[in-house]
């Protein structure tokens, strides 16, 4: 995985590069200002590739209660150019979650700079808002087979293994499907950033 550890301002010439040859090089981009809290949620996703997702627990004894587990995500191939926004997971009924999700397929997603190497070398603990983190409610849905290439195509590039992942399992290619975004990379609270505007910006 690469992540900015670069400081700001780089973004335009790294735009002309990426549309000019699509080669990646070297480059990375560099973390939005906190002002731009929609390309922050753009950013802060593509960096990652897992997150915390909690569904409603259709378990026994727990039934209806929040069920936090991590899961592989990945939004487009990993690189400074950026991804679609869309977090795509590859998932199995035989999972404990997804049989959440069966009964309700609400869920909530968080991803953190703390998963990256960026809160560390600028000494941010994860809780500090300057390491910047997004949260996602929305659900999961089934892709259709055309979506299903292109979402193959974003995680087994950051996932290699999951190819070899056991066949009889029936893995199946999903998304979350973002209804509400809240950013938390600055001081003075929470940005509600809307699906619209997320998907919009430019990251
Ligand atoms: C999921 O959340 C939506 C929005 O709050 C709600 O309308 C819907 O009933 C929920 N689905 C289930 C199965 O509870
Ligand atoms: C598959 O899903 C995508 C994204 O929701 C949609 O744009 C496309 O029209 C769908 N394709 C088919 C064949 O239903
Ligand atoms: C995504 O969620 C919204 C709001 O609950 C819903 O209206 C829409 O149908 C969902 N999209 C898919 C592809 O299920």
């Amino acid at each position: 995985m690469s992540v900015s550890l670069a400081g700001r301002g780089a973004m335009a010439p790294l735009l002309l590069l990426c549309a000019a040859s699509g080669l990646l090089l070297a480059a990375v981009a560099a973390i939005p200002p906190p002002e731009e809290a929609a390309r922050m949620a753009r950013y802060v996703l593509h960096s990652c590739d897992w997150g915390a997702l909690a569904t409603l627990s259709a378990q026994e004894g727990l039934r209806g209660r929040p069920f936090a587990n991590i899961f592989s995500l990945s939004d487009g191939p990993p690189g400074p150019c950026g991804g679609s926004g869309v977090p795509y997971l590859y998932l199995t009924d035989m999972e404990i979650s997804v049989q959440d999700l069966e009964v309700n397929s609400n869920a909530s997603l968080t991803v953190s700079l703390a998963q990256t190497p960026y809160c560390r070398k600028h000494r941010y603990d994860p809780q500090n808002p300057l390491c910047a983190h997004i949260i996602f409610v929305g659900s999961i849905v089934k892709v259709n087979d055309s979506e299903a290439d292109i979402a193959k195509k974003a995680l087994f590039s950051r996932h290699p293994e999951m190819e070899n992942w056991p066949k009889d399992h029936n893995w199946f290619f999903a998304k979350f499907n973002i209804t509400n975004i809240w950013v938390l990379d600055y001081f003075g609270g929470l940005k509600i950033v809307t699906p619209e505007e997320y998907y919009s910006v430019k990251p």
